[in-house]
């Protein structure tokens, strides 16, 4: 293990999680992410070790710098003005940035979601937790599936309306393998919540059951972003609504984003 720098711990907690072997799903996910540094998917070296405790197992990350991203892009909810449109920018770009260089090795994260997204003031952000990643089929490597819990979508508001579809149509034991376009989708929603301060669809019942909220993501329809937003930005809104569009292959790659917010004026 490095002697120096900050890290994040992350262990299963002593007795909890009875439902779920959160030891083995900590397994993995060390597997996984040391497997997504083999392949310079993700930023070398965050796996800073993995090991037992007395009540499981746990996890030494580099620290992501940031703030969850609810609320480091708070200022973009409130003001207009060359900053936050910057800010907005910056993290959409970074997360599309790192959306491409995961989707380039054919993992997809399957859990982007605000939480998951740290961002520092000028916008930069780091995809963290990768728990529920899914990634191609890799021979020899079938520890890299064992341990997981089948994917039945992650945060209802950021599952794309292919895999509410999925999940409807399937039953509660079947994985469902979620591919790139699902994370584009996953990555503009967090965007339209945490800009707009709206999830982007509007659900019958708000307070209802998640088979209802998942029937409405799967009609493939999202508030106007024109009557939610807090100022107009239309270059960006554009390409906010483009990685909602409700059909999957008509979304742009993360690659094709990150050129497009690269080359977007503030
Ligand atoms: N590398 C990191 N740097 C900084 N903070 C982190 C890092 N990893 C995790 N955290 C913090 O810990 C919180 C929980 O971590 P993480 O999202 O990986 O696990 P989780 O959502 O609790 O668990 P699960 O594996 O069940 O999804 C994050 O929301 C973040 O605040
Ligand atoms: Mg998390």
């Amino acid at each position: 293990m490095a002697a120096n720098g900050q890290y994040a711990l992350k262990a299963n907690a002593e007795g909890g999680h009875a439902e779920r072997d959160k030891r083995a799903e900590l397994d993995r996910e060390a597997r996984v992410i040391a497997e997504l540094d083999r392949l310079a998917a993700i930023s070398s070296g965050y796996l800073v070790g993995a090991g037992h405790w007395e009540a499981g197992r746990w996890l030494a990350l580099t620290w992501a710098p940031g703030a969850p991203m609810w609320n480091a892009l708070a200022p973009a909810r409130r003001d207009a003005g060359p900053d936050t449109r910057r800010l907005l920018i910056t993290c959409a770009r970074s997360m599309a940035s790192a959306g491409a260089a995961l989707h380039t090795t054919g993992w997809a994260h399957a859990d982007i979601q605000p939480t998951n997204t740290l961002v520092t003031e000028d916008g930069t952000a780091t995809l963290i937790d990768y728990a529920l990643a899914c990634g191609p089929v890799t021979p020899g490597r079938p520890d890299l599936e064992t341990g997981r819990v089948p994917y039945r979508g992650a945060l209802t508001h950021t599952t794309a309306p292919e895999i509410a579809q999925a999940v409807l149509d399937t039953s509660e034991t079947e994985h469902i393998p979620v591919t790139a376009a699902s994370d584009v989708w996953a990555l503009g929603a967090s965007l339209f919540w945490c800009w707009t301060g709206r999830r982007p669809v509007p659900y019958h019942e708000p307070n209802g059951p998640r088979q209802g909220k998942l029937r409405d993501i799967a009609e493939g329809v999202t508030h106007d972003l024109a009557l939610v937003r807090p100022w107009p930005f239309p270059a960006f809104e554009e390409a906010l609504m483009a990685c909602l569009h409700p059909d999957p292959h008509k979304r742009p790659t993360s690659g094709e984003l990150a050129a497009l917010l690269e080359g977007m004026a503030p």
